[in-house]
């Protein structure tokens, strides 16, 4: 799209300089390689555009590829989003988006949870919609993508769990001798008013085994067959939501549900069988919440989860069929995943190709464990890099060490790695070797997204005195520094359509 109005000025120029024979143009004249006009242009941050079917990569408005280094803000409990006000592992403020951005994060993935948008059926909390459009501003005003997330673990608090408002289950829902959480526990636990167990009883559970439990799989049946509308209820908070955000430029997509399970695997135990869960239970739900949101927004990214022990997903297709404008958001733990995070990318790949769409990594283990845990979260980003899939850790509530109030420095390096934000191009590969913090990437330019430059994040805290960049071949793009994060590479005019590049950065 962009071709058509660069030929056009290439002509203008050529017309320029033929009627301004009189005077002699020199070369730096002719040249439209401009990146301080490209900025001046194009301020402040770019729409996502589509996902390229062929290269399962996300592009922007432009046509560049992008890639995405993120985190996790979720609120699990009320007022369910976190404080303005710095608190370190518990805010999400302006000293929050800055930290973050200086670190070189571009992305989080922001709980947009369904029980503070909807704590009555059928009214919306404006006041809530519009706390978190605020923190979607704040990250758009440094520079961060925003994955809208509607997030859940174990649905809800009737179930020892979160993510859907309380007028969501009702108590009569199981015989009484098979509520919640048998079978995990031989008994009921004693309920309050309002149906909600004990906190004690609830510490007392392993939550990940609580998607067992007969109250857990009938809540989530329900969901999934429309029981009540409740799929539709769903669907409606939905549309709500895009009608929000269907204009703002920071919006990386829309994160359906977190982490859904399988559904009623009491009624249906086929549906524990890996794969059987995502297209007869969840597919089905996703249709129906899309096709709410594009009455009122086309073009935003639908961000879709399977179950999360699958090995291949098990999506008859995505969501309405169009793989270029949703993204498969999965994530990686050991277990519920069985391989290693290589092989586990390799399968979503697999996945990537077969439903014609993109994936991304939008949770792994990202917090501070034993030397083993660390150098599993090395090897994780290491390995993102080789299969170039974008990622986001969890959680950035356990980023910070709270007695110094500093993110603890073997967390935070990782969150400043260097990465591709934006290819003008095809990546070939690229990658940051963390034992000498030099970075390597190579491309094929493609000049059909015109003068959008390549962007790469280099964050201070990696690069603190700077760096070397050597470009290959030497002449084929000009440097611009944007920021102190950001470095922009644009195409030379002699820069061809095709032509391989090789940028590579080493630390001074
Ligand atoms: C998608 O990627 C392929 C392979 O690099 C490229 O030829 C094509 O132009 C891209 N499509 C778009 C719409 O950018
Ligand atoms: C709406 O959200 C605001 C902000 O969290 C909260 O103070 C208020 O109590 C909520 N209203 C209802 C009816 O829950
Ligand atoms: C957390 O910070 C405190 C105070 O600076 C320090 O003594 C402690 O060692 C830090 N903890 C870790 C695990 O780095």
């Amino acid at each position: 799209m962009q071709l058509i109005p660069s030929s056009l000025m290439a002509i203008a120029a050529t017309l320029l300089l033929i009627t301004n024979q009189g005077t002699t143009a020199n070369a730096a004249a002719t040249t439209k390689v401009d990146p301080k006009g490209w900025y001046q242009a194009n301020p402040g941050m770019t729409k996502i555009g589509r996902v390229n079917q062929t290269t399962h990569q996300i592009m922007d408005t432009f046509g560049r590829v992008r890639f995405f280094h993120g985190t996790n803000v979720v609120k699990k409990e009320a007022p369910w989003y976190r404080s303005f006000d710095f608190k370190p592992g518990d805010s999400f403020g302006e000293e929050d988006v800055k930290q973050l951005r200086d670190l070189g994060v571009n992305s989080v993935r922001l709980g947009h949870h369904w029980a503070g948008s909807e704590p009555v059926r059928g009214q919306y909390n404006q006041t809530f919609l519009d706390i978190m459009k605020k923190q979607t501003k704040l990250a758009e005003d440094h520079g961060i993508y925003v994955l809208v997330d509607v997030h859940q673990d174990v649905l809800a608090p009737q179930l020892c769990g979160h993510g859907v408002p309380e007028w969501f289950v009702k108590p009569d829902w199981v015989p009484s001798y098979k509520r919640f959480p048998v079978p995990q526990k031989i008994s009921p636990f004693k309920v309050d008013d309002r149906g909600i167990p004990s906190t004690e009883d609830c510490n007392s559970l392993d939550w990940s085994l609580s998607y067992l439990t007969v109250a857990v799989c009938n809540a989530f049946g329900r969901l999934y067959n429309n029981n009540d509308g409740l799929g539709d209820a769903l669907a409606l908070y939905w549309k709500k939501l895009a009608q929000e955000y269907s204009t703002t430029t920071n919006i990386l997509g829309y994160n359906l549900l977190n982490e859904p399970w399988v559904g009623d695997s009491y009624a249906d135990p086929t549906l524990l069988t890996p794969g059987v869960g995502d297209r007869k239970s969840m597919e089905p739900l996703w249709n129906r919440v899309t096709t709410q949101i594009r009455t009122v927004d086309k073009e935003t990214l639908v961000w879709f989860e399977g179950a999360t022990y699958d090995i291949l997903s098990g999506f008859n297709n995505v969501p309405l069929g169009d793989g270029s404008r949703t993204v498969h958001s999965f994530h990686y733990y050991k277990p519920p995943q069985v391989s290693s995070l290589s092989t586990t990318l390799t399968n979503r790949q697999k996945d990537n190709v077969r439903l014609k769409t993109a994936g991304v990594l939008t949770e792994f283990t990202f917090w501070m464990g034993d030397q083993k845990q660390m150098d599993d979260l090395q090897t994780a980003v290491n390995t993102a890099d080789e299969h170039m899939f974008s990622w986001m850790g969890w959680a950035y509530e356990n980023l910070y060490n709270t007695t110094s109030g500093k993110p603890y420095p073997t967390l935070a390096k990782h969150y400043s790695r260097a990465y591709p934000a934006a290819i003008s191009g095809t990546p070939n590969s690229f990658a940051f070797n963390p034992s000498d913090q030099s970075f390597a990437l190579e491309y094929v330019v493609n000049r059909a997204v015109g003068d959008a430059p390549t962007e790469l994040i280099l964050p201070k805290p990696t690069y603190p005195n700077g760096y070397t960049v050597t470009i290959s071949p030497a002449d084929s793009l000009v440097q611009y520094v944007v920021d102190d994060r950001t470095l922009a590479l644009f195409n030379a005019d002699t820069t061809k359509d095709g032509q391989v590049v090789k940028v590579s950065i080493t630390k001074k």
